[in-house]
């Protein structure tokens, strides 16, 4: 039996999310040659400022560790410029990216103003030829479909499925699963670190506490005011809008509303009346288009949202031939978002050959 060639895999981001990436990859690695006939390798690897150039492959173990070695110098202007030549350059001098073969895996920090840079170094490794996976929702959340328009027109995939509730299928859900049927709707919570928060104030915790467990163990974002203003949530909830259910929604065009230590007001309110308070995020398809709201809100004792504790999201979809579908993660983590990115990976290899299905209007996944 021949050995399949590999897919090369370059990553754009080299912090958490893509070395354990990286370490999945290569703890699965016998399990996906044998299951799926699925080799991947190594190429490359570049930040705002380290980089490892490696056409012919290198180990999961030396990638990691020639990464380490480089020190970090202060992000310039000129950063973004050379991220984007190195991208530029691994992807035109790649023949796997002319056979199909070249999967550029972004896990840039997030922007929830524009995307940025992100979108930018996404759009360039689609165009050269590459398919693009990320866990940034920056991106879907405030260019979908500009980068799934730039995806068709190359005849690449971009898939993003560990940017919403960390790699548990949503998007996969809808497009393997769902044919045929509309979304109307969704709700749910999708920030980690407000639920956790939300969740120990009812136990009388204080907000501030709360939020340095969450940043203690890494949950919460870099710049925690993403979290506790729903920014993340407005994301989500534009990333899920987007490509769900066709909407053109930025971040700052949904309706937003976080969470602070009054909300402790709120949550004894809503203690009395049995209810539990949630940072809820919605959309619903409406006359002028699709209207997305994030904000605190008391849910009855019964609905599925209120029975979650601590981390644990949910997303419940409102379809036109189904009627209401959950998807509720109860574990999360690290592995779980590195997970996303392999699947999304496996997702590319197997639909190798059929026609690119990126960026269909309406439901564009
Ligand atoms: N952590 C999670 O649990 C989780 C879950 C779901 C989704 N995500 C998303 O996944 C992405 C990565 O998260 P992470 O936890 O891996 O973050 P991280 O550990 O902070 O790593 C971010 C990486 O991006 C690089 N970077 C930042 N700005 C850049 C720029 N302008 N140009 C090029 N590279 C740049 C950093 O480079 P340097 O090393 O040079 O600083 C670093 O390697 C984020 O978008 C996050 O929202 C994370």
């Amino acid at each position: 039996m021949t050995t399949p060639a590999p897919y090369d895999l370059c990553f754009v981001g080299f912090g958490h999310v893509a070395q354990r990436f990286v370490a999945l990859v290569d703890e699965q690695r016998r399990r996906l040659a044998r299951e799926h006939g699925v080799r991947f390798r190594f190429v490359g690897a570049v930040t705002r400022h380290r980089q490892v150039e490696e056409p012919r492959g290198v180990s999961a173990r030396e990638l990691v560790r020639r990464m380490a070695s480089q020190r970090g110098e202060p992000s310039t202007a000129a950063t973004t410029r050379a991220v984007v030549d190195f991208v530029r350059r691994t992807v035109r001098a790649s023949a796997s990216a002319r056979a199909g073969r070249l999967i550029v895996v972004e896990t840039t920090t997030l922007d929830v103003t524009a995307g940025e840079p992100a979108t930018t170094y996404i759009l360039a490794a689609l165009r050269g030829g590459a398919h693009v996976v990320t866990a940034n929702k920056g991106p879907v959340a405030c260019a979908y479909a500009r980068i799934a328009r730039a995806a068709r027109t190359a005849g690449r995939r971009f898939l993003f499925e560990a940017a919403v509730m960390d790699g548990i299928p949503v998007f996969n859900l809808v497009r393997s699963s769902l044919p045929a049927v509309r979304i109307i709707g969704f709700r749910g919570v999708v920030n980690s670190t407000t639920n956790f928060i939300l969740t120990a104030m009812e136990r009388g915790e204080p907000f501030d506490a709360a939020l340095r467990a969450m940043q203690r163990d890494g949950i919460a974002e870099a710049d925690p005011s993403l979290d506790v203003d729903g920014w993340d949530a407005a994301a989500k909830t534009a990333a899920l809008a987007n490509v769900l259910m066709g909407a053109t929604l930025t971040p700052a065009r949904v309706d937003r509303r976080g969470i602070g230590p009054s909300t402790a007001a709120e949550i004894e309110a809503a203690r009395k009346a049995g209810r539990r308070m949630k940072l809820v995020a919605s959309a619903r398809v409406g006359p002028g288009g699709v209207d997305a709201r994030v904000a605190p809100t008391a849910v009855v004792s019964s609905d599925l949202l209120a029975s979650l504790q601590g981390q644990q999201n949910a997303v419940i979809l409102d379809t036109d031939l189904l009627g209401e579908i959950a998807v509720v993660q109860l574990g999360a983590g690290l592995t779980q978002t590195a997970y996303g990115l392999l699947s999304d990976s496996l997702t590319i290899s197997r639909d190798a050959g059929r026609s690119p299905r990126s960026g269909r209007p309406g439901r564009s996944l």
